[in-house]
C-alpha cells in the first residue's frame, strides 16, 4: 500500500512518512477546531447539527491542513492536492495550476492511443514537478486505455480526428493556444504531419520499444516488434528515444538502453521487459532534455 502511494504521488519514504503525519495532524485539528466552532451555536445535537458540523468541517479542513502544512514544509505537496480535490468536486477548472503557471514551466502534451502505462509513468514522475506540467493528452483512438487515465489525472484531453490531423491544420493551432512547449509520443501510432513537425521543431520526441534504425518503420509497432525481433532470433532488443521527423521511427537519436531477448521468451514476455526499460528511462529522458534544452 505505502509503495502504491509512493508512487501515486511521486515521493520518498520520507516525504511520504511527512504527508501522513501533516494528514493526521490536521485531521485531528480540523475535528477539534470543528467541535470548538459547533459549540458557539444555539443547537447541540440532532440531525441539522450533524449537517452544519460536516459543513464546517468540510470547508475548514483545507485551510487546515494547508497550515499544517507550511509547518512540514509540505505546502507545495498540499495545495496541489487541495487543487485535485476542488477540481474533482468541480469546484475549481481543471488544468490550470496556478502554483506551476509560471513562465518557466514546460507545458507537455503527450500523444497516446494505447493502454497509456507510458504516459502514467510520465505523470507520475512531473506529478508535483516545478518546471514540468503535463497539460494535455491528445489521443486519437475511442476507448483507449489512456482516456481513462487522463479522466483519473484531471487532464484535460484533446481528441484526434483523422481528417483534421492530416489534411488540416493537425491541431497545431489548438497545441499553440494551450502554450504547449514539447510533444511526447507514447504509443501513438499515426504519423506525424510536416506541418506539426514544423511548428514544433526539434520538440516532437517518440519512444520505439527496438533498437532502431532496426526494426522500425511503418507497421512496426507494439508486438509486431517483437514478434519480428524473435522470428530473427535476436539476442537483444531495447528501446529508443528519439525526435520525429517525416519518416516512421527515423528522427535523431536520443538515447537507446538494451535488454537481452531469451531463449523461451514470447512476444508478450519480451513486450513487459521492455515496458519496464520505457518507464525506467522515458520520464528521466524526457526530464533531461524539457528542463535543460
Ligand atoms: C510502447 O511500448 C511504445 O514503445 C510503443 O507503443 C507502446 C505503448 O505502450 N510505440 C510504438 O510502437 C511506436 N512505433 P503504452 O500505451 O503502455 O505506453
Amino acid at each position: 500500500m505505502f509503495e502504491k502511494l509512493k508512487q501515486r504521488w511521486n515521493v520518498n519514504g520520507l516525504q511520504l512518512t511527512i504527508v501522513i503525519l501533516t494528514f493526521a495532524t490536521g485531521g485531528s485539528l480540523t475535528g477539534y477546531v470543528g467541535k470548538k466552532l459547533m459549540g458557539l451555536l444555539p443547537i447541540s445535537n440532532g440531525v441539522l447539527w450533524t449537517i452544519i458540523y460536516i459543513i464546517v468541517i468540510t470547508i475548514i479542513w483545507p485551510v487546515i491542513i494547508l497550515a499544517v502544512s507550511v509547518l512540514t514544509g509540505q505546502f507545495r505537496f498540499f495545495l496541489n492536492y487541495v487543487h485535485k480535490i476542488g477540481v474533482r468536486l468541480r469546484l475549481i477548472k481543471p488544468g490550470i495550476d496556478k502554483m506551476k503557471d509560471t513562465k518557466d514551466l514546460k507545458r507537455i502534451a503527450i500523444f497516446a492511443s494505447g493502454a497509456g502505462s507510458n504516459a502514467q509513468k510520465i505523470i507520475n514522475h512531473f506529478r508535483n514537478s516545478d518546471s514540468v506540467n503535463i497539460a494535455l493528452i491528445a489521443c486519437n483512438k475511442p476507448g483507449a486505455g489512456v482516456l481513462n487515465i487522463a479522466d483519473k489525472e484531471n487532464i484535460p484531453v484533446l481528441r484526434i480526428e483523422k481528417e483534421k490531423f492530416f489534411r488540416g491544420n493537425a491541431y497545431t493551432d489548438e497545441l499553440k493556444q494551450q502554450n504547449i512547449d514539447w510533444i511526447i509520443l507514447a504509443g501513438f501510432l499515426w504519423k506525424i504531419p510536416e506541418l506539426l513537425i514544423r511548428s514544433f521543431p526539434q520538440k516532437i520526441i517518440n519512444i520505439h520499444p527496438a533498437l532502431l534504425p532496426n526494426y522500425g518503420g511503418k507497421g512496426m509497432y507494439g508486438q509486431k516488434v517483437h514478434e519480428a525481433v524473435l522470428a530473427n532470433k535476436e539476442e537483444e532488443s531495447g528501446i529508443t528515444i528519439h525526435y520525429v521527423d517525416n519518416l516512421y521511427d527515423h528522427g535523431k537519436i536520443i538515447f537507446q538502453a538494451k535488454c537481452p531477448v531469451l531463449h523461451n521468451d514470447t512476444a508478450e514476455s519480451l513486450a513487459q521487459r521492455i515496458h519496464g526499460l520505457e518507464h525506467q528511462h522515458f520520464p528521466l529522458i524526457i526530464e533531461q532534455l524539457v528542463t535543460y534544452k
